[in-house]
Parts: C-alpha cells; sequence; structure tokens
C-alpha cells in the first residue's frame, strides 16, 4: 500500500515538475510580451474591421453603380439610337459622370481599350488606369486598388464595356459583337 502511494506522488511531482514548469515560463513570456502591444493591437484590429467594412461597401457602390449606367447605356442604344448621327449613350453618360462628380459624390471615367479612342479624352491617364485596361485586355472584366488619395484610402475600380450588341458596332465599326471597347473607372472614397 505504502509503496503505491509514494509510487503515486512521485509520478504526480513529476507531472507537476514537467507541465507545471512548461506552462508558466510560456505564460510569463506571453504575458509580459502582450502587455505593451495590447492596447496598440486592439486599435490596430479596429482600424482593419472599419476599413474592411468601408472597403465592402465602396465595392457595393461600384456593383450599384456599374448596374446603373450599363443598364441605361444599353437601353438607350436599344431605343433610341438607330444611326451614328444621333447622341450617343457614351457622351449622354459622361454628361451624368461629370454632374455625378461636380456634386461630389464619386469620380466616375469612361476608358478606352481599343488604342484609338472616338475621343482621346477616353485614353488612360496614370499607371492605375493603364494597369487596369491592361487586365481587360488580357482577360479580366474588373481590376481594383486601394489608393491614398489626399491622405485617405480611396477605392479605385475598372469594370470592362463589351460591344454587348450590334447597335454598338453602327458607330465602332472596327469592332464585333462581344469586343472589349473600354471600361468605366470609379473612384470611390473609403473614408467619410
Ligand atoms: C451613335 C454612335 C454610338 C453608338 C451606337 C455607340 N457608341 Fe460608344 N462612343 C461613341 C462616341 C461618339 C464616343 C466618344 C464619346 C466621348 O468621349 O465624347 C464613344 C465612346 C465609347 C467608349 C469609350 C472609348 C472611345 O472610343 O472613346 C466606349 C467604351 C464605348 N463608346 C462603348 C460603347 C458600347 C458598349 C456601345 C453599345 C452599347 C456603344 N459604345 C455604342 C459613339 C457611339
Amino acid at each position: 500500500m505504502a509503496k503505491k502511494y509514494v509510487m503515486l506522488i512521485l509520478v504526480f511531482i513529476v507531472m507537476v515538475f514537467f507541465t507545471g514548469s512548461k506552462v508558466t515560463a510560456e505564460e510569463i513570456t506571453d504575458y509580459y510580451m502582450d502587455v505593451p502591444k495590447k492596447p496598440l493591437q486592439v486599435m490596430e484590429d479596429l482600424y482593419k474591421s472599419v476599413m474592411s467594412m468601408e472597403l465592402d461597401h465602396a465595392r457595393k457602390t461600384v456593383r450599384m453603380l456599374d448596374d446603373l449606367y450599363k443598364t441605361y447605356i444599353v437601353l438607350i442604344t436599344e431605343e433610341y439610337v438607330d444611326d451614328p448621327s444621333v447622341l450617343p449613350a457614351a457622351t449622354l453618360s459622361k454628361r451624368v459622370f461629370k454632374v455625378m462628380n461636380e456634386k461630389g459624390w464619386q469620380k466616375v471615367k469612361l476608358l478606352d481599350a481599343t488604342g484609338t479612342p472616338f475621343n482621346p479624352e477616353n485614353n488612360p491617364v496614370d499607371a492605375f488606369e493603364r494597369d487596369a485596361i491592361n487586365a481587360m485586355i488580357s482577360g479580366r472584366t474588373y481590376f481594383e486598388k486601394i489608393e491614398t488619395i489626399d491622405g485617405k484610402a480611396h477605392l479605385r475600380a475598372v469594370t470592362s464595356v463589351h460591344a454587348v450588341m450590334k447597335g454598338c458596332i453602327s458607330c465602332h465599326p472596327s469592332s464585333r459583337v462581344g469586343d472589349l471597347l473600354g471600361g468605366i473607372a470609379y473612384n470611390i472614397p473609403m473614408e467619410e
């Protein structure tokens, strides 16, 4: 009997020695390393989650505007544009984009991807726009980047524009139905 107890006590001591010493050592180092980091870490995590919400929101705005603009561009072309002399949906859209920009909503631009635009104003003008158009040419339909402009994070995104119907070809005769014609570039501020 006594032998059994001695064995049990020994085993117990060995267990406490090994597990106990390991855990406390880790705990102590963790504790001392965590204390000065903690408040910063909390702020960082909070900032990250706010930014990811802002990013989701900005992406949603891009999808919403893209559906809106592309739907009316196609509808206008379908319903009103029967010869190349009438006002094209592209020109009308650019007027809408201008009003949106002036009212401080968000910056939207029409971009060319053919290399021979109707209007040279539609040529990509900076590295982001050129990268986005190159991505479209290689088959992507969406390209985005977060950029800091005047100290504020902005989502810059470009969606592709294709000659979705025959009506497009009457004015863009060097393309075929389905070909890439350009893109719509959005610039959405991520912080209020
Ligand atoms: C009535 C003629 C006409 C039709 C139809 C037309 N476009 Fe255009 N498109 C233009 C003109 C003119 C511009 C240049 C507008 C500007 O920037 O002032 C243009 C510009 C564009 C651009 C910018 C690149 C560039 O060439 O300047 C894209 C992209 C585009 N159109 C796509 C389309 C799509 C897609 C359709 C069919 C849904 C379409 N267009 C139908 C006349 C037309």
